[in-house]
């Protein structure tokens, strides 16, 4: 065990579903293993300008089913300059904080990253971000939410879509990944998923479209953000001039996929992760994220959680599934 009495926590980058619950386990261990715990306000900017709360066990009571983050959570343009981080490590130095956790995505861990180097001062990582694009944890906080969430709403646009023999091409968030879209595709019986990790192309897109059934009544697309074919109106208004028989609309999904109550898997993951964050930092543990694989807690260096590998989830297996089962 080492000299750390008070610890930092925080929740940068996009909010996830299972945030407060992850606060909650935070703060709870940290008070169980005799600590003060401290919240930062908004992320790595609440940081930098001292926007600092003591947190009692109170403070996290019923929280655990709210979806959103109660420390709110911002991105930083500040915190990615050496001066920016500066001035938040003279913050944590001047409030006595001697460790930080910090819950977020890649972004914020890219920001942890160089801190935890530059002033050698202690940062455990819990991944927070419904895209699950992360190295080092089967699931990111957030991901089971966001995927039932799609599953919900395409369920009902599946209605709609059959009752009047339509297309559906809905959009799923994931700027740099495609796995939201896949797992959420498979859910619902896509008949095609396009995204960024496989590069379907309209071309085979079309393929696919010609050479499936022609008497389905409805067919739904789903498309990742991040795919290359630049998002579903696009790939719309080239369906549209190559089928002009079809009837064709267009759905974004938006930020409904990042909000709601979370999940018991998310509230149970952010529960074990911030119990392990705060037992990791006692150990002696810094610039590691937290993770879950093979249902065991495992701790990866930053710089190695943030090269996002999705190839286990997205290999031709994964997508061959889709075509077979949408015959
Ligand atoms: O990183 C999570 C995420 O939801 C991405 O999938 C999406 O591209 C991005 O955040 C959108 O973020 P914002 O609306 O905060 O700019």
């Amino acid at each position: 065990m080492n000299n750390i009495k008070n610890i930092g926590v925080l929740t940068s980058g996009g909010d996830a579903p299972g945030m407060n619950a992850a606060i909650r386990a935070v703060v709870r261990a940290g008070i169980y293993y005799d600590l003060q715990v401290t919240g930062i306000l908004r992320g790595y900017e609440g940081l930098i300008s001292g926007d600092f709360i003591d947190m009692e066990r109170k403070s996290v009571a019923n929280i655990i089913q709210r979806g959103g983050t109660i420390l709110k959570t911002a991105r930083s343009d500040e915190f990615r300059t050496q001066e920016g981080r500066r001035k938040a490590y003279d913050q944590l130095k001047a409030h006595h904080i001697d460790a930080l956790v910090v819950i977020g995505g890649d972004g914020t861990f890219t920001g942890a990253n160089l801190f935890t180097q530059e002033f050698d001062y202690p940062v455990i990582g819990l991944p927070g971000t419904i895209d699950n694009d992360l190295e080092g944890t089967d699931f990111t906080i957030g991901y089971d939410t966001a995927i039932n969430t799609v599953v919900n709403a395409v369920d009902k646009i599946r209605d709609t879509a059959e009752s009047h023999n339509r297309l559906f091409i809905v959009e799923v968030m994931g700027r740099d990944s495609g796995l939201i879209a896949l797992r959420s595709g498979i859910g619902v019986g896509a008949e095609a998923i396009m995204i960024p990790e496989a590069n379907m192309g309209i071309e085979g897109l079309v393929t696919r479209l010609e050479s499936g059934r022609k008497d389905k009544a409805s067919k739904i697309i789903i498309v990742a953000e991040g795919d290359d074919m630049g998002g579903a109106f696009n790939v719309g208004k080239v369906l549209e001039e190559k089928f002009p028989a079809y009837d064709i609309r267009v759905s974004v999904l938006g930020h409904i996929q990042r909000g709601g109550k979370p999940s018991c898997m998310d509230r149970v993951l952010a529960s074990r992760f911030g119990v392990a964050a705060v037992e990791g930092l006692l150990h002696g543990r810094s610039g590691e994220m937290v993770g879950q694989i093979h249902r065991e807690i495992v701790f990866t260096p930053f710089d190695h959680a943030i090269k996002h590998i999705n190839a286990a989830e997205t290999s031709p297996a994964w997508l061959k599934l889709v075509e077979i089962l949408s015959l």
